[in-house]
C-alpha cells in the first residue's frame, strides 16, 4: 500500500529537488564568478567595490574613474614602468606612472568574468603626447592624418605613436565603447624601447651647441668687425641709433657650454647652460616686451628655433605666422644683386645685364688721336718760332681734354653701375635654398671654414649667437625685418641693397633663418606636425585605457 508520506518521500522531495537546482547552479555559479573577478581585479591592482546578486547571477562593480597627468619630470618614476601594470581592457595606462585623481565610479553588471573591464583614464591630449614623445615614440604620418580627417570615426587601431626601434603601435586608436564621445586610445610600451632620459631633449625645448673653433662664423665676424666697433661707438654718441653696451648683458666666455631654450605660444618660457642648469638665463633681449619699440629678436628667435627643432620633436607650441613662412616660401631676391654681392658668379644666373658697349669709347680714341696727328703735322709746317708756341698750346688743349675726359668717363662709369643695379633689381628672383646655399659658400669662402659645414650648423651658430650676444639679435632682427618688408611691399629697392651690401655677413646669417623656417613646411615632417597639432587643437582630452 502505497501511504502519502511514500508519495511525498519518492516523489514530491526529488521533485522538489530538481526544482530548486537550478538556484543552486546559479547560486554556485555566480559565486565563483564573483571569486574570479575579485581575484582578476586583484592580479590588475585595480580597486572596487563588487557585490553579488546570488540568486540572479549579476555581478556588480564598481570601479572608480581616474583623471591622470604625467608626473613632474624630475621624478624618478617619470621615466619608469609600473611593475604590475592592469592587463585588463581599459587599463592600459597603468603601463606607466601617473599623479592619479577619482573623478567617478564607473558600474559594471556582469554576468562571466570575461567581461571584466575597467574605466578608462582621462587625460589631457597634449600632455599626453608630449610625454610619449618625451619617452622615445615617434609620430606616424598616416595615423595622424586619419585622426585628422575622421575623428572619431578613426578605425580601431590606427596608429598614431609608434616605438622608437620597431614600427609597432605606443598609441593607437581604440575601441569607443567606454568613451562616452571623447576620442579613446590605448597605450602599449616595452622596457626595451627606453632610451631616454632625464638629460634627453624633452619636447617644447630647443638645443643649441656652441660650434667648434675652426668652424666659429660667429667669432670670425666678431674679430673682422672689432676694429669698427670704436667708429659705431662714435656715431653711437652722435647719433644714438644703437643702444649703450648694455649688449653682451650674460658673460660670454661663461656661456661657451650648449644652451637649452623652452618656447612657448609666447615667446621664451625659461633657458639654462647645460654646465650650470640651476642658473636660470633671462635673455632679456629676446623676450618679448609689450608697448615698446625694442627689435623684434625675440620673435625671430622662436621662428628659427621652432623650425630648427621641427624635424627632430613633432611638438611645440610656438607658431609660425603665416606671413613669415609665405616670406620663406617666395622669391625674393634678385640674381643680380646676389652676383653685386659677389655670391654668385655671373655664368650661375641667367643673363641679365646688358653687356657694356666700348665701341664708342674706342671710336672717340680714334678721332682724338686723328686730330692729334693732325695738328702736329701742321706744326711741323709752321716757321720754326711759332711751332713752338703752337706745341705748348696743343699740349695744354691735350691736358685739359685729358681731365675733362678722365670726369665723363667717371660720370659714365657711376652712370652704369647705377643702371647695373636698376638692371640687378629688375632680374630674376631666386628662392631662398638658392639664396642660402650661395651665401653658405661665400660665408665659408670668406672666413676659411671646413668646406662641408651645413646649413644646419650654421643656423645652429644663429641661434647660439642671437641667445649670446645682444647686438647681433638685433642687427639679424633688424635685416630679417627688413627683408619681409622687401618681400611684401614689391621686391627690393636700391635702399633695400645698399643696406644688405652694408651688412652682408648678417645677410648671409637671415638667409640661413629663412631657409630653416621654409624647410619646415615642405618636408614630410613638416606635414606630420601640421595634422598633429591640428588634432591637439580638436581633442583637449581623450580616454586612455
Ligand atoms: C605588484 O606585484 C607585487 C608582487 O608581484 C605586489 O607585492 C604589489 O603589491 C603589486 N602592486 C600593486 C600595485 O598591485
Ligand atoms: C610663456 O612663458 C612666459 C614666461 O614664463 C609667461 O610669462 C607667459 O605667460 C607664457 N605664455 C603662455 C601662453 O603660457
Ligand atoms: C618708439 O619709436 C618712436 C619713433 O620711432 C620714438 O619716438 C619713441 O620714443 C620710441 N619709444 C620707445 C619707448 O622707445
Ligand atoms: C668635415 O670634415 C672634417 C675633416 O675635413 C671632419 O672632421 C668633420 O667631421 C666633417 N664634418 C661634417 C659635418 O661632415
Amino acid at each position: 500500500m502505497v501511504s502519502a508520506v511514500d508519495i511525498i518521500t519518492y516523489i514530491g522531495i526529488p521533485l522538489a529537488v530538481l526544482g530548486v537546482l537550478p538556484t543552486i547552479y546559479t547560486v554556485l555559479k555566480s559565486y565563483f564568478t564573483l571569486r574570479a573577478i575579485s581575484k582578476s581585479l586583484q592580479r590588475n591592482g585595480v580597486i572596487a567595490i563588487t557585490r553579488s546578486a546570488l540568486l540572479s547571477g549579476i555581478v556588480e562593480i564598481e570601479i572608480p574613474r581616474r583623471s591622470i597627468i604625467p608626473l613632474e619630470r624630475g621624478d624618478p618614476k617619470y621615466f619608469g614602468l609600473r611593475e604590475n601594470a592592469s592587463g585588463l581592457r581599459g587599463g592600459s595606462w597603468t603601463t606607466f606612472w601617473w599623479k592619479e585623481m577619482v573623478i567617478g565610479v564607473k558600474s559594471y553588471r556582469l554576468q562571466y568574468h570575461d567581461e571584466l573591464s575597467q574605466p578608462q583614464a582621462e587625460i589631457e591630449f597634449e600632455a599626453l603626447i608630449a610625454f610619449l614623445l618625451d619617452r622615445g615614440a615617434v609620430p606616424s604620418k598616416e595615423g595622424w592624418a586619419d585622426l585628422r580627417g575622421a575623428g572619431l570615426w578613426t578605425p580601431a587601431g590606427t596608429k598614431l605613436l609608434l616605438s622608437p626601434v620597431s614600427g609597432e603601435e605606443v598609441l593607437s586608436v581604440a575601441m569607443s565603447d567606454d568613451s562616452d564621445g571623447i576620442l579613446s586610445l590605448s597605450l602599449n610600451w616595452r622596457r626595451e624601447w627606453d632610451t631616454r632620459s632625464t638629460d634627453s631633449l624633452p619636447p617644447y625645448w630647443t638645443r643649441m651647441k656652441p660650434a667648434r673653433v675652426e668652424e666659429d662664423v660667429l667669432r670670425k665676424m666678431e674679430e673682422l668687425e672689432r676694429p669698427q666697433v670704436e667708429e659705431v661707438k662714435e656715431v653711437d654718441k652722435k647719433g644714438g641709433f644703437l643702444d649703450d653696451d648694455s649688449a653682451k648683458s650674460e658673460d660670454i666666455a661663461a656661456f661657451r657650454s650648449p644652451v637649452r631654450v623652452r618656447i612657448n605660444a609666447t615667446g621664451i618660457q625659461e633657458a639654462y647652460k647645460e654646465d650650470d642648469a640651476k642658473k636660470k638665463l633671462m635673455l632679456l633681449h629676446l623676450r618679448p616686451i609689450p608697448s615698446s619699440n625694442d627689435s623684434n629678436a625675440g620673435f625671430w628667435f622662436c621662428c628659427a628655433a621652432t623650425a630648427f627643432e621641427a624635424p627632430q620633436g613633432g611638438l611645440w607650441s610656438f607658431s609660425i605666422p603665416e606671413d613669415v613662412v609665405a616670406v620663406a616660401r617666395r622669391e625674393t631676391v634678385p640674381s643680380g644683386v646676389m652676383v653685386l654681392l659677389g655670391a654668385v658668379n655671373d655664368d650661375e644666373v641667367p643673363t641679365w645685364r646688358t653687356p657694356y658697349d666700348d665701341q664708342a669709347d674706342r671710336f672717340e680714341k680714334h678721332v682724338k688721336f686723328v686730330e692729334s696727328s693732325r695738328k702736329m703735322n701742321e706744326e711741323n709746317r709752321l716757321p720754326p718760332a711759332e711751332r713752338d708756341a703752337a706745341r705748348r698750346r696743343r699740349i695744354e688743349q691735350e691736358a685739359r681734354d685729358f681731365h675733362t675726359d678722365f670726369q665723363r668717363r667717371r660720370m659714365r662709369e657711376d652712370q652704369r653701375r647705377e643702371a647695373e643695379i636698376g638692371e640687378a633689381m629688375q632680374s630674376r628672383r631666386l628662392p631662398i635654398p638658392v639664396v642660402a646655399e650661395a651665401n653658405r659658400k661665400w660665408l665659408i669662402q670668406k672666413f676659411g671654414l671646413a668646406e662641408n659645414m651645413t646649413l644646419m650648423a650654421l643656423i645652429e651658430q644663429v641661434m647660439y649667437g642671437m641667445a649670446n650676444d645682444v647686438s647681433l639679435a638685433r642687427r639679424l632682427a633688424v635685416m630679417l625685418d627688413l627683408w619681409k618688408n622687401w618681400a611684401q611691399s614689391g621686391g627690393m629697392t636700391k635702399s633695400h641693397y645698399l643696406a644688405v651690401k652694408e651688412d652682408q655677413i648678417v645677410f648671409s646669417l637671415a638667409s640661413f633663418v629663412l631657409y630653416v623656417i621654409r624647410s619646415t613646411v615642405s618636408e614630410p615632417t613638416g606635414s606630420v606636425v601640421g595634422d598633429l597639432q591640428e588634432c591637439l587643437r580638436m581633442w583637449k582630452k581623450v580616454r586612455l585605457g
